[in-house]
């Protein structure tokens, strides 16, 4: 019983942890407004598209983390990891954009605001995507000053966002729609779809950051851990929260026949499961020592999150 209430440390990085959150989500939303902006002939429909997506509140987790491993490795948010963390969000905000469509999941509410399609139209809501994964990869060539370091972080965006990462995650999510799938059909699913661009983010901060390779291998296995634990949330989350609290129309991934943990486990044991591979994330950890605070706690609130 008195496990279960908050004790004044976990109180406070609780408040730590959303602190941290605001302020990384300022360095993000400063960087990729500097980018876009600086991008002078995209023409002002294709902008506007552009800024509308970007600029609505998203959360910022992935970049975030970005920041967060680079400033455990480095001591410091290094250039290339502000770089690094609005070129992840570009590709995470174009995934969501095609994801909306109606040819995938049909969606008329994102970040608190008419999809894409909808504000603007289809056309623009495809192209506004391409837009966002192009723009990506050409900031990462342009702003990155060690050209060793971007080619590792091209290649590791690429892949996790790529064919056998998001993409493939995506196709299989798609593909599954009312079927009965198995747990392993369906982690699998998950681990492809947005566990890889967590690992990602977390790898690329510990690129940014000068990492060694056993360094940025753990990070990986704790991006992975965490980014399970994020699309479980999110199915979760479909079920039990409101259109208004998530931004985004609830309930929608029952009536479409999607595979999710609700639907394959049952809401406790998503709950479960969630929980122990919060545990296993935390113990990837553990080479970082003390360092990892910021990234336990992050762990810690994504358990817990209720957006
Ligand atoms: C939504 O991601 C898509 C998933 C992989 C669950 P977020 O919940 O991070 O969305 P934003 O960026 O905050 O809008
Ligand atoms: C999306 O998963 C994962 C992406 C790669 C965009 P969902 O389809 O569950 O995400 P939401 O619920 O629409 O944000
Ligand atoms: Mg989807
Ligand atoms: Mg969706
Ligand atoms: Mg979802």
């Amino acid at each position: 019983m008195t496990d279960e209430i908050p004790t004044e440390t976990d109180t406070a990085s609780g408040a730590d942890f959303a602190a941290g959150l605001v302020e990384k989500a300022a360095v993000i939303n400063e960087t990729l407004g500097e980018l876009v902006d600086s991008r002078t002939e995209i023409l002002p429909h294709l902008r506007k598209a552009i800024k509308y997506t970007l600029d609505a509140p998203g959360k910022r987790v992935r970049a975030a983390i970005v920041l967060w491993s680079c400033e455990m490795v480095a001591g410091e948010i290094k250039p290339a990891a502000k770089t690094a963390a609005a070129a992840i969000e570009m590709v995470h905000t174009y995934s969501l954009v095609h994801d909306d469509l109606p040819a995938m999941d049909d969606d008329d509410t994102r970040r608190g605001q008419p999809t894409c399609h909808k504000a603007f139209d289809e056309p623009t809501a495809i192209l506004t995507g391409d837009a966002l994964l192009t723009l990506a990869f050409e900031v990462l060539a342009a702003h990155v000053e060690d050209p060793a370091v971007a080619v590792r972080l091209i290649k590791t965006l690429a892949k996790v966002a790529g064919p056998e990462g998001m993409i493939a995650g995506q196709m299989a999510d798609l593909a599954s729609e009312n079927t009965e799938a198995t747990l392993g059909v369906l982690k699998q699913i998950h681990m492809n779809k947005t566990a890889k661009m967590f690992a990602g983010a977390a790898a690329m901060g510990a690129v940014a950051g000068g990492a060694n390779d056993d360094e940025i291998e753990h990070l990986l296995q704790f991006g992975l851990k965490l980014g399970l634990v994020f699309q479980i949330a999110d199915d979760i989350l479909d079920v039990s929260g409101t259109t208004e609290q998530l931004g985004k129309t609830a309930g929608k991934d029952a009536v479409q026949g999607k595979v999710t943990y609700p639907a394959v486990v049952g809401l406790d044991e998503s709950r479960s499961i969630a929980v122990e591979m919060t545990d296993k994330a935390m113990l990837a950890l553990y080479i970082f020592g003390k360092k990892a605070d910021p990234l336990r706690g992050l762990a810690a609130a994504l358990l817990d999150r209720t957006r």
